[in-house]
């Protein structure tokens, strides 16, 4: 046990950075109130086990219900025994191998590109597919909503930004029409906004960048494996999707595993090879999560009855939720926020929901505009009926009381 006298020169010591990090308030408020970070000791289906008390998961991603599928987790195994647990390296220096290569041949022929690269995150690839591409003296313009892994990539590219109005072409046209035609541009959407649940307007939004020759990089990290007639994403609504210059998105959500990609022409796809540094010099995805993922891509072909399904579920839910009468935010696909408004009123109403045995996830401004405080809830094709009449139950006591 150290001294008070030494406590007191060890508490002199620290610096101002750690002295920052300490007083941080919006630290201190999570671990005062807890809302994230939580550790279920055990998982089984659409349940959670937290502290031994039975939890319905309602926030993963995991939509089509895969992550449990035998043949995925089987893939895993084998992966793991033919190929160990890593690669131990980067994919330019030693990194590469064969189930790298064959998962992104699938993923490409899927989304109807030439060529994609996998990378260990769907955080690092979305900001990846950014930052390869626009640089210093470029102009990004960018929906006000997109996810933080597209603005970390626009941080790290140094070109100028400009938002526009959430799913709104009228404003993307209007900004690039005050702008000189010669600058190298780039239009980021995503293809679901994962907040919101919305659906971006791809046709118009394609249309306006078009006529303003923009790249144009489509984040789809929520559409694919939910949208389009074979669940190939938000590009199933398009007749072709070639004016899509990169289309990137994660595999943990409907894919079950971990990692993201990047898909588009044979020459954008080699460049990023040559100079995206997140690729360069940082480890592959490892055996286990390519082959969850590459199974995960087979059974989406295979199988469609778990989109049906998480279809089904979704109209159901949202069923429910009207007769509640519930702010959803007019989302249009599986995943579905409940805006509470107000960062205290949606802490109450979380803690009352998982006091109940429903596990939701709470996002507050900044993470979402101001006085849009929701709950962010997701379907999957592995929640029952009666689980999300239990959803709809919890709300609708936990609503009345907060
Ligand atoms: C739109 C969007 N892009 C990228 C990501 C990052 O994906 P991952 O969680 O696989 O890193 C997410 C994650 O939630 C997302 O919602």
């Amino acid at each position: 046990m150290a001294s008070p006298s030494k406590l007191k020169s060890v508490l002199r010591r620290r610096s101002s950075i750690e002295q920052r990090c300490r007083e941080d308030e919006a630290t201190r408020a999570r671990l005062r109130y807890q809302p994230w970070y939580h550790h279920p000791e055990k998982q089984e289906g659409a349940h959670v086990w937290i502290g031994g008390k039975r939890m319905l998961m309602m926030s993963s991603n995991d939509y089509l219900g895969l992550s449990n599928h035998p043949r995925v987790v089987e893939a895993g195994e084998t992966a793991l025994r033919t190929w160990g647990s890593s690669t131990t390296g980067a994919r330019l220096a030693n990194g590469s191998r064969a189930y790298h290569r064959e998962l992104e041949e699938d993923l490409a022929l899927f989304l109807g590109k030439e060529d994609c690269q996998v990378l260990n995150a769907g955080y690092l690839a979305c900001m990846t597919a950014v930052s390869t591409f626009a640089q210093k003296g470029d102009l990004v313009l960018v929906d006000r909503n997109v996810h933080s892994s597209l603005w970390s990539g626009i941080s790290l590219s140094s070109a100028r930004v400009e938002r526009f109005a959430h799913n709104k072409p009228s404003d993307l046209q209007d900004i690039l029409l005050t702008e000189d035609r010669s600058i190298p541009k780039l239009v980021v959407i995503e293809g679901v906004y994962s907040m919101e649940g919305h659906i971006a307007p791809l046709q118009e939004l394609l249309e306006v960048s078009r006529d303003h020759n923009c790249f144009f990089v489509l984040d789809d990290a929520h559409g694919f494996g939910v949208l389009g007639d074979r669940g190939q994403g938000t590009t199933g609504y398009l007749d072709r999707n070639n004016e899509i210059d990169i289309i990137c998105g994660s595999l943990s959500k409907s894919m079950a595993s971990t990692g993201g990609f990047i898909a588009g022409s044979k020459a954008l796809v080699e460049y990023l090879r040559t100079h995206s540094k997140q690729t360069i010099f940082s480890a592959a995805i490892s055996p286990a999560q390519a082959a969850c993922a590459r199974t995960a891509l087979r059974l989406l072909q295979e199988e469609p009855e778990h989109r049906e399904r998480l279809w089904d579920n979704t109209r159901y839910y949202k069923r429910l939720l009207n007769q509640l009468d519930l702010d959803i935010w007019e989302s249009q696909t599986p995943a579905v926020p409940i805006i509470v408004g107000g960062k205290e009123r949606a802490y109450r109403i979380w803690k009352n929901l998982m006091d109940r045995g429903i596990f939701t996830v709470i996002a507050i401004a900044p993470a979402v505009p101001p006085g849009r405080d929701l709950l962010r809830t997701a379907v999957s094709a592995r929640h029952s009926r009666e689980d999300l009449e239990r959803v709809a139950e919890a709300l609708s006591r936990a609503f009345k009381r907060s």
